[in-house]
């Protein structure tokens, strides 16, 4: 009964979505992601990259920039595979993950503690810029989006790529967020339940988590994510209006047009040529 007070206790001290996103998960966020396919995105995002920047003399990309970083780890394959790597997101404590594991690893990653939508980042610098994980659907005000989008120009060079994924409407109105992993043996359990509001095109995504073994021992928290969907037209003009004059929309890991179904888009923006 005790623990049932104390779950309940946490549950109340939800603060809101903004200041409670990728905290208290930080450190389960890779056991939580053990499945996801980095080494396959890494690749697709290679491929994209070379297929975007047909520039044969510089094999590349050298200079590479990771926004929304998470715990790291593309940011750690780049720099694995000889890149200079920098890493940005938002929370302290996925920043705090990310830097251990590349000092375990003797790994050079710069990783900053920011916005995205106000970071400040060399003109010019990187040759590669990707933010992944659906992060930017996290960015909730179109505005704030705008500015990421502008940042990201600026920091890139003449020929820079900017590689981004997204989930869809079509994801967040079908609930792909609902997911669950309740059994009894797993060291951290969680239900997700999401809601999706057509006017406000957010999507609010309960997450309740327990760890340590079930029952009387086992702790809880909660957060609250929110998550936005952008149209593709409509991240299209921002990418134009930011800068990007080319920009391709793929059905994630293909190099297929997205069509009304596709849950995950992939986007690649680069400058016009002057
Ligand atoms: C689903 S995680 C993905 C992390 C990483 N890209 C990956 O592939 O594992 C989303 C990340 O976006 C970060 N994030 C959300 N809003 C952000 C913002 N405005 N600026 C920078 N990072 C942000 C979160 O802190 C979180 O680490």
């Amino acid at each position: 009964m005790a623990g049932v007070l104390k779950a309940e206790r946490r549950r109340l001290e939800v603060i809101t979505p903004q200041h409670n996103q990728f905290r208290a998960v930080a450190p389960w966020y890779d056991l939580l992601m053990a499945d996801v396919p980095y080494d396959m995105w890494l690749r697709y995002v290679l491929s994209l990259y070379h297929l975007h920047r047909p520039d044969t003399a510089r094999p590349g990309p050298v200079n590479v920039l990771d926004l929304a970083c998470g715990t790291g780890s593309m940011a750690i394959r780049f720099a694995r595979m000889g890149c200079s790597v920098v890493g940005v997101d938002i929370s302290d404590q996925m920043v705090r993950v990310a830097e251990e594991r590349a000092a375990t690893q003797n790994l050079r990653v710069d990783f900053l503690t920011a916005d995205a939508a106000d970071v400040d980042l060399p003109s010019g610098h990187f040759d590669l810029c990707v933010s992944l994980f659906d992060s930017l659907n996290y960015i909730t005000e179109p505005l704030r989006l705008q500015s990421a989008f502008v940042r990201v120009a600026r920091a890139l060079d003449r020929d820079g790529v900017f590689v981004f994924d997204m989930n869809t409407a079509y994801a967040l109105r079908n609930r792909f967020f609902d997911q669950e992993d309740l059994r009894a043996a797993s060291a951290i359990r969680y239900r997700w339940r999401s809601s999706f509001d057509e006017d406000s095109r957010l999507c609010t995504i309960h997450m309740d988590f327990w760890t340590g073994p079930e029952g009387r021992h086992e702790e809880m928290f909660v957060e609250v994510h929110v998550q936005r969907a952008y149209e593709s037209q409509e991240v299209e003009t921002m990418l134009n209006a930011a800068g990007f004059g080319r920009v391709s929309a793929y059905h994630a890991y293909t190099f297929d047009r997205c069509t009304e179904t596709t849950d995950r888009a992939y986007y690649v923006a680069t400058k016009e040529p002057v």
